[in-house]
């Protein structure tokens, strides 16, 4: 239920106007030359452009787009063609093949270590883009241009890069860290509808962990969201602003503490053991990513409760949340146990035999739980 007492005590930071700028920095503490900041802003598109051309200048670029965000901003943008990659959309072209093709474009246009590769899309891009800065000639800079809002509240942040294999998502790739990433909330005007749910997946599971996360600010991520879920069928700038900015403000303190998921950061990875098992089994046609991430939420709030790890009252609290940002529960007939089972010991935080989860607990708390004889539940009760 929603907690109005609660929700008063909501401290979304600064308050953000309607043309103010925001920088965040992501201080790694383990190896500080790694940091970088985070742009936040609505700029005109063009000063996005300019402000890019400033921070590579002088250097040869390789700019890989998403197909869809090309056909929309690339004459915007106004780069070269001749520096131009366009990779299609969708987790299917995250592969070896085009990986290989990026390379190849790198090497044909001659890029030295001098130089600097630059993402412009959503997840999909930022990780290859990510994956070939890191592989090519062991490592050219990065900069990050996420335009979804998966992209600008998660994966854009915190130098996952990868590709995918046929036996795993994001199976071989390296923790790279770009040198600054640039998000302009205009992009968001143009995502698709499932896109923008997709995003909310991920903001959602930031709701769960956010004490876990250890950041210096209480933002009472969860009901802001519960508050507020008007502004989100609206896409309310400032909302939209508010919750990337929470995100990445508890992303940042979570990659800060553990750069490269030694401990802590295996928190961001909540309902991802049993999210990423789905997209796998559904072959990442039937549901979204981050659709896929709240119904492994459902799965471990599931788990949690019949364990008695949370309470009835926070499991029904995160079940609304879920409802009404628009989740539904599936029936799951068409998933094959066995193989999902399977795909979940395959995941980078099982060892092949024990699966390891991410669990909620108390509100914004999670712990994590190894088992080999974790109860494979697919049947969601209320
Ligand atoms: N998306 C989870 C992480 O960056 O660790």
């Amino acid at each position: 239920m929603i907690k109005n007492e609660r929700a008063l005590g909501v401290n979304t930071g600064v308050n953000i106007g309607v043309n103010m700028e925001v920088t965040l920095k992501v201080d790694i503490k383990e190896t500080p030359s790694n940091s970088y900041p985070i742009y936040i802003n609505n700029d005109d598109l063009k000063d996005l452009k300019t402000k890019l051309d400033d921070e590579t200048k002088n250097k040869k670029r390789l700019v890989i787009f998403s197909e869809k965000v090309y056909k929309l901003y690339g004459k915007i943008l106004g780069f070269e063609k001749s520096e131009i990659f366009v990779l299609k959309d969708g987790e299917k072209e995250k592969n070896i093949k085009n990986f290989e093709k990026i390379i190849k474009k790198a090497i044909s246009l001659k890029l030295s270590r001098k130089d600097i590769i630059i993402a412009i899309g959503g997840g999909v891009v930022g990780d290859m883009a990510g994956f070939a800065a890191a592989s090519y000639m062991r490592g050219i800079d990065f900069i990050q241009v996420p335009t979804t809002l998966l992209a600008c509240v998660d994966s854009s942040v915190g130098g996952k890069t990868a590709i995918d294999m046929p036996n795993g998502k994001n199976f071989v790739g390296a923790f790279y860290q770009p040198k600054a990433v640039y998000i302009n909330t205009n992009f968001l005007k143009t995502l698709d509808e499932k896109q923008y749910q997709s995003g909310f997946g991920e903001v959602i599971k930031y709701a769960f962990i956010e004490k876990s996360c250890n950041a210096d600010e209480n933002y009472d991520l969860l009901s802001y969201l519960e508050i507020n879920r008007e502004k989100y069928l609206t896409r309310d700038f400032e909302f939209l602003t508010n919750v990337i900015k929470i995100c990445l403000k508890l992303k940042s303190a979570v990659v800060s503490q553990d750069e490269k998921e030694k401990g802590l950061r295996k928190i961001l990875n909540l309902g991802h053991t049993f999210g990423h098992a789905l997209e796998e089994e559904t072959k990442y046609k039937r549901f979204t990513h981050g659709y896929c991430v709240v119904l492994g939420l459902m799965y471990v709030f599931n788990y949690a409760l019949k364990n008695n790890l949370c309470e009835k009252n926070y499991y029904d609290e995160a079940f609304t949340l879920m409802s009404i940002y628009g989740y539904e529960i599936p029936k799951f007939w068409f998933i094959n146990k066995k193989r999902t089972l399977n795909y979940m010991k395959t995941d980078k935080k099982s060892d092949g035999e024990n699966i390891t989860f991410i669990l909620p607990t108390k509100q914004g708390e999670v712990i994590e739980q190894t088992g080999k004889n974790i109860e494979f539940d697919l049947e969601y009760k209320q």
